[in-house]
């Protein structure tokens, strides 16, 4: 099996090695499936540099600002921008960026009614590039796959990966594998990689499946992994937190809650807050909480009924299709960050979900299914006196509104929870399109109605 080196032929020592987040082992070259060649656990990515020099807070700081008025693409960049701390790049134009990060922090007045929170705010990462989060971590990590010379790169996914990843791709002149379970991502992301030319495989399979696959396939193929277990993708990643950060003028949030799926996007927002506070940029720590939908609760489960010590996985199964996924690749690595931040880890329901969802649209914003459990989330944690009346809490919104089109039309349609025992306080938030003649009778009723 080839392997992915730190460093490339003649050039200069990297600032970072991987580190194995089970045995500790630390080396300067990762295996292509990215995982510890002792005890095969997974890689993530330190800087041994940081404990000879520690980066100068202050000096982090200013240097983030001061590239907010450069034009030059990796300053144009919402996480290149953060560059400092992430792996190093011998040449800046090595860069595969789409100007991704940069992504809005929006305050939900609507929402923070609902809740009964002091202030909530929405950073979201919808607003990116491809439309998700995924775009933060891709940049990094097709950078890196096009640097160690791969010619392809392939990911498994539920959608979104799979549409960052074959943007980057075709950006940076490499080609790209998608594998996608038939029938269960939405033709909005599936669209996304056909045009930006992937080759693009829907197997008869779910996510996890996919995945596995992919697992075998790189350990056969030299073909590069660009799934959240590839740490550059989490390196990527942290920079939301980073940037959230700086977007609130370094006043930490009590809490941040996330969607969780494959766990990749909790564990790079947890190392982000733990580094953070080790190089001294915040002084105590956001509780990050986690949330499932119910059909897909691998990581609820693990951490109640098997104390966070082995995987419990589940048959995945939800329409919040992003995370229909049933055994977690990184459960280790969020379970870590939710303890080591004092978080929670929560399920909520397909209702709560819809509900939720339709709440963020009222705001103007909108997202997709997947992001929403975060405010259906927030609900149960201020229910159960987890997040306080006087705390300010910043939501994850990780996709936009127009990535899962079916889900919204069905919702406001009344096709879904429609005239069953909950429907009714769904309805006020419905808003079904009305077929009309095209008479300005028609319209001028319509609108009297609705005065
Ligand atoms: N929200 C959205 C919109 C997602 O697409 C995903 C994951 C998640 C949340 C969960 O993030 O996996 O880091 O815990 N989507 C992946 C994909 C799996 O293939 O697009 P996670």
């Amino acid at each position: 099996m080839s392997s992915v080196s730190t460093s490339s032929p003649g050039v200069r020592q990297e600032n970072f090695r991987f580190r194995c987040i089970a045995c500790g082992d630390l080396s300067d070259a990762a295996s292509q499936d990215f995982r510890c060649g002792h005890c095969g656990d997974l890689l993530e990515i330190t800087y041994p540099t940081w404990n000879e020099k520690k980066p100068d807070a202050a000096k982090l700081k200013s240097a983030w600002q001061k590239r907010r008025l450069s034009s030059s693409p990796v300053d144009l960049s919402g996480v290149w921008r953060y560059r400092d701390l992430l792996p190093a790049l011998d040449d800046e134009q090595q860069v595969i960026t789409l100007r991704e990060g940069n992504t809005p922090l929006y305050e939900l007045p609507r929402c923070t009614r609902i809740t009964g929170v002091q202030r909530l705010f929405a950073k979201h990462q919808g607003m990116n590039p491809t439309g998700s989060f995924k775009d933060a971590g891709m940049t990094v990590a097709a950078t890196f796959a096009r640097r160690a010379g791969f010619r392809w790169v392939a990911c498994a996914s539920t959608g979104n990966t799979s549409a960052s990843m074959a943007a980057y791709a075709a950006r940076g002149g490499i080609r790209g594998l998608v594998l996608v379970p038939e029938g269960k991502i939405s033709w909005s992301k599936l669209s996304q990689a056909l045009d930006y030319g992937a080759v693009t495989c829907q197997l008869r399979t779910d996510f996890d499946g996919c995945l596995k696959l992919l697992q075998e396939l790189v350990r056969q193929a030299p073909v590069y992994q660009l799934n959240s277990i590839n740490p550059f993708r989490l390196e990527g990643q942290k920079t939301l937190a980073i940037e959230l950060l700086e977007q609130l003028d370094w006043q930490v949030p009590d809490h941040i809650i996330v969607p969780g799926g494959n766990l990749g996007n909790s564990s790079a927002i947890g190392k982000a807050l733990l580094e953070m506070r080790e190089l001294e940029l915040i002084s105590r720590l956001p509780k990050l909480s986690v949330i499932q939908a119910e059909g897909a609760n691998a990581l609820v489960r693990t951490l109640r009924e098997a104390g966070g010590k082995r995987l419990v996985s589940v048959p995945a199964e939800t329409r919040a299709t992003a995370i229909r996924i049933g055994n977690p690749a990184s459960w280790k690595k969020a379970a870590h960050v939710l303890e080591a931040t004092g978080g929670a880890c929560e399920q909520v329901t397909e209702l709560e979900i819809a509900h939720a969802k339709a709440e963020i649209g009222a705001e103007g914003i909108g997202c997709e299914p997947a992001s929403a459990v975060t405010l259906a989330g927030l609900k149960k944690l201020v229910k159960q006196g987890f997040v306080k009346a006087e705390e300010t809490v910043v939501l994850v919104l990780t996709g936009n509104l127009l990535k899962d089109p079916d889900f919204t039309i069905d919702f406001h349609r009344g096709e879904m929870f429609g005239g069953g025992p909950d429907s009714a306080a769904l309805d006020s938030l419905r808003h079904p399109p009305i077929v009309l003649d095209a008479t300005l009778d028609a319209v001028m009723r319509t609108l009297e109605k609705f005065n």
